[in-house]
């Protein structure tokens, strides 16, 4: 499985957006990911398809992983692709049904993936498996940046993995050098980080670092 980092860009300092953007590429990560919030869904809000637009216009080569944590994600598919998501990630838990939205990101040339939140059981991902490539596994409670990452979540992770030893399973919420490489040995092998490489003074040795770090843990390969 080939590991990937994704800064997040929720812990980005908004004064200086482009730059941040810039920066996150610069580090070598591997893909950029774009938390949009609605608060029917999370108790926030967060960017809309214009900051998926300014990342592919200050860093085109740069790939958008764009989660949505959106009530009714299938109303807003139309928008994200041509703003420039290449991966749009849907919410099981949200009010639509997954399989037709799946089909139709899938129509607007853009790659689907699903997301699981801490309190739904990994078993409801059963008649999925082999529909997506990659499944997002919340490690935190979604809304917010800077949360304590829960461990509990990790046997999901696990569970995915002996099921399924080719999907890309990634991580979200809490990643740092500790937490991180926890849910490597699970079997993740992708792996977001928002405030923990944001609040870095050099992202690039931090990303470095965190490969290094995962590539010591037998089951992913860097
Ligand atoms: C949480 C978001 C995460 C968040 C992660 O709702 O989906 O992507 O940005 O931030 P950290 O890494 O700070 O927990
Ligand atoms: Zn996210």
């Amino acid at each position: 499985m080939k590991t990937q980092i994704l800064p997040s860009l929720l812990a980005a300092d908004y004064g200086s957006l482009a730059d941040e953007i810039r920066r996150a590429e610069d580090s070598l990560a591997d893909a950029l990911h774009i938390d949009i919030m609605d608060p029917g869904f999370v108790p926030n809000l967060s960017f809309g398809p214009d900051v998926v637009a300014l990342c592919r216009k200050v860093a085109p080569g740069f790939y958008r992983n764009v989660h949505l944590m959106m009530r009714r994600p299938d109303l807003y598919l139309e928008p994200f692709a041509a703003a420039g998501a290449q991966t749009l990630q849907l919410h099981i838990e949200a009010d639509c049904d997954l399989h037709r939205t799946l089909k139709r990101v899938r129509e607007l040339g853009v790659k689907p993936a699903i997301v699981l939140n801490p309190e739904t059981p990994v078993e409801i991902l059963r008649p999925y498996i082999g529909e997506v490539q990659e499944i997002l596994v919340m490690t935190v409670h979604p809304g917010y940046g800077g949360q304590k990452f829960i461990a509990d979540c990790l046997p999901k992770i696990s569970w995915l993995r002996e099921r399924a030893p080719d999907l890309d399973i990634m991580i979200d919420g809490g990643g740092n050098e500790t937490t991180i490489p926890q849910a490597a040995r699970a079997g993740a092998n992708q792996f977001v980080a928002g405030s923990y490489l944001f609040r870095q003074n050099d992202m690039r040795a931090a990303v470095a670092d965190l490969r290094a770090r995962i590539s010591a843990c037998a089951r992913t390969e860097v």
